[in-house]
């Protein structure tokens, strides 16, 4: 089986790169351990006797401390941060935004959550997100898997018992397929959406609904269809944050074939005018953005 490396080394990517790709996919297994070390809603200290940090944080301050280490990013943006953090001592000339812990709501029911990570080549995440070099995430479910694209396809790789990503699924595209998801209370859905979600109803589109942003998207690219969550009333910019979560994820459904729109334009083309820039999100296969498009106008 092709591991991550591997496959790394079979592409257009340079050293940094891909030193930068494997770094963050081995934070998986101590984020992963820190599911169960580092329960803040279990008790206020954990088994070691620490005081613990919520597991968001938790993930925030590893992965912004190995990054910075690396000495491969001139730039950070993480969620968890209220500015973009610099190192402007780093070697390499990379910047990476992140969600450490996206869905971290679902730990403690056991669901599905992941860290999205979006890396641009040019030292700065204040940019449109077609402008990306590679997208990942990381999905902490039964079995730990990494999605990546480094623009050569989307591939999955899942982690195995000698901790190695192993390549699971090549070339992955997203099919047509007849789910849907949205958030939001229906009740404060504006007009157009509440249109064109009747509209995938009666068009038999079936109801898939998590919580988590990473796990709902990665069941859309895997089974097709769409994800939203929508722009909603006293919020004409939707939940969900550009630069974290949005585009990555758009980056990574478009390079699968599929399309992410904010409604009216390719969320991919937007530039950020802050750090927490949100947008309204509607993702999946081709077809249903485009028919999402054409009734939200
Ligand atoms: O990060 C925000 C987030 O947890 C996403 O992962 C998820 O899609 C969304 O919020 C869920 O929001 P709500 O609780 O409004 O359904
Ligand atoms: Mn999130």
């Amino acid at each position: 089986m092709t591991t991550l490396r591997e496959y790394l080394d079979g592409t257009k990517c340079d050293k940094d790169l891909k030193d930068l790709i494997e770094l963050i996919a081995k934070q998986a297994d101590p984020i992963r351990g820190a599911f169960i070390t580092n329960q803040k809603y279990v008790d206020s200290k954990n088994i070691y006797g620490e005081t613990q940090m919520e597991l968001d944080k938790w993930s925030n301050e590893r992965l912004k401390k190995v990054l910075g280490e690396s000495g491969l990013i001139k730039e950070l943006a993480s969620e968890e941060e209220d500015d973009v953090v610099k190192f402007p001592s780093a070697r390499g000339n990379y910047a990476v935004t992140m969600d450490p812990l996206d869905g971290s709501s679902l730990i403690q029911v056991n669901l599905c959550v992941g860290t999205i990570i979006g890396i641009y080549d040019n030292g700065k995440v204040m940019q449109a997100g077609k402008n990306m070099r590679a997208a990942m995430y990381i999905l902490y479910g039964p079995m730990t898997i990494l999605t990546l694209t480094v623009k050569e396809g989307v591939h999955i790789f899942a982690l195995n018992e000698k901790k190695e990503y192993v390549m699971l699924i090549k070339d992955l595209k997203v099919p047509e397929g007849n789910l849907y998801a949205s958030g939001a209370i229906k009740k404060e859905w504006l007009p157009k959406h509440r249109a064109f979600i009747d509209y995938l109803e009666n068009a038999g589109y079936k109801l898939r609904y998590s919580g988590s942003f990473v796990a709902d998207v990665h069941q859309i690219l895997k089974y097709g269809g769409m994800f939203s969550y929508p722009a909603f009333a006293g919020h004409e910019k939707g939940k969900l944050r550009l630069l974290f979560e949005a585009n990555p994820l758009g980056f990574i459904m478009t390079q699968a074939g599929g399309r992410i729109s904010d409604g009216a334009r390719d969320i991919l083309s937007i530039t950020p005018e802050k750090v927490d820039h949100r947008v309204p999100i509607y993702i999946g296969s081709k077809t249903v953005i485009d028919k999402a498009e054409q009734m939200l106008k």
